[in-house]
């Protein structure tokens, strides 16, 4: 069955979670669900969509107006005031990095290592090497997929403990139930998905969802 583009029906999202409705994102998106798309062009999918969502969680960053020399005269302009720290959820999370850097060249990127547990769909961590203290002012994670919501959740657990004040969450696709865990646990991060999808199957799956984006990512499907 094709993905319904269409907004969800049921509850509306809590007021921090932002399902980014645009339809380049609904493109995009419809060539990462598609099972035929091969490897390579998944990760362009990718790209571009962690592209489109970035341009929405950082709307709100700090900057002070600065003044630029053109060719002609000189005007006013702006640079950034706070320290932006990217937090790719290893594996998947990595290819939604390159994309955000280019949009924010100054960020520091600071990985996570974490993978689900088949038999539980626990999250399991694995690596983990945030300086001490010195956190950054704003965060963002990235993992294209956010299913029960178990990783992100430690994550941001992770970085409550490494003392940053604001953090945002960018994720491609949501299941309902993970945003809203997501939600719940954390009410003052704000959630930016392409879309969220209503249910997770018996292996915790997010349905329809795209499958396991970082195998799908990494070629890695046996
Ligand atoms: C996937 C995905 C998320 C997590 C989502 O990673 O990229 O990190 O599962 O599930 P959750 O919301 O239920 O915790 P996976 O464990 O497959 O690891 P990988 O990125 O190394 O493939």
């Amino acid at each position: 069955m094709p993905a319904d583009p269409s907004p969800q029906t049921g509850p509306p999202p809590a007021n921090c979670v932002h399902e980014v409705r645009h339809p380049l994102i609904q493109l995009h998106l419809t060539r990462l669900r598609d099972k035929t798309t091969t490897a390579s062009r998944f990760r362009q999918s990718v790209r571009r969509l962690a592209t489109l969502l970035a341009y929405e969680a950082t709307q709100d960053l700090a900057v002070k107006v600065t003044s630029v020399q053109t060719p002609l005269a000189e005007t006013a302009g702006v640079e950034l005031t706070q320290r932006v720290g990217l937090v790719p959820i290893l594996r998947a999370g990595l290819a939604m990095v390159d994309p955000v850097l280019d949009l924010v060249p100054e960020a520091e990127v600071w990985h996570l290592g974490l993978y689900r547990d088949e038999a539980t769909a626990k999250p399991v961590r694995y690596y983990d090497k945030l300086p001490n203290g010195q956190p950054v002012d704003v965060a963002i994670v990235l993992d294209p997929m956010l299913a029960t919501g178990g990783s992100v959740i430690a994550a941001l657990t992770t970085l409550r403990d490494w003392g940053v004040k604001q953090v945002k969450v960018a994720s491609l696709i949501s299941s309902r139930q993970g945003v809203d865990l997501v939600a719940a646990q954390f009410p003052e991060v704000p959630i930016f998905v392409c879309q969220i999808d209503p249910e997770l199957n018996d292996q915790k799956f997010i349905v329809p969802g795209l499958g396991d984006a970082g195998d799908r990512i990494f070629n890695t499907i046996y």
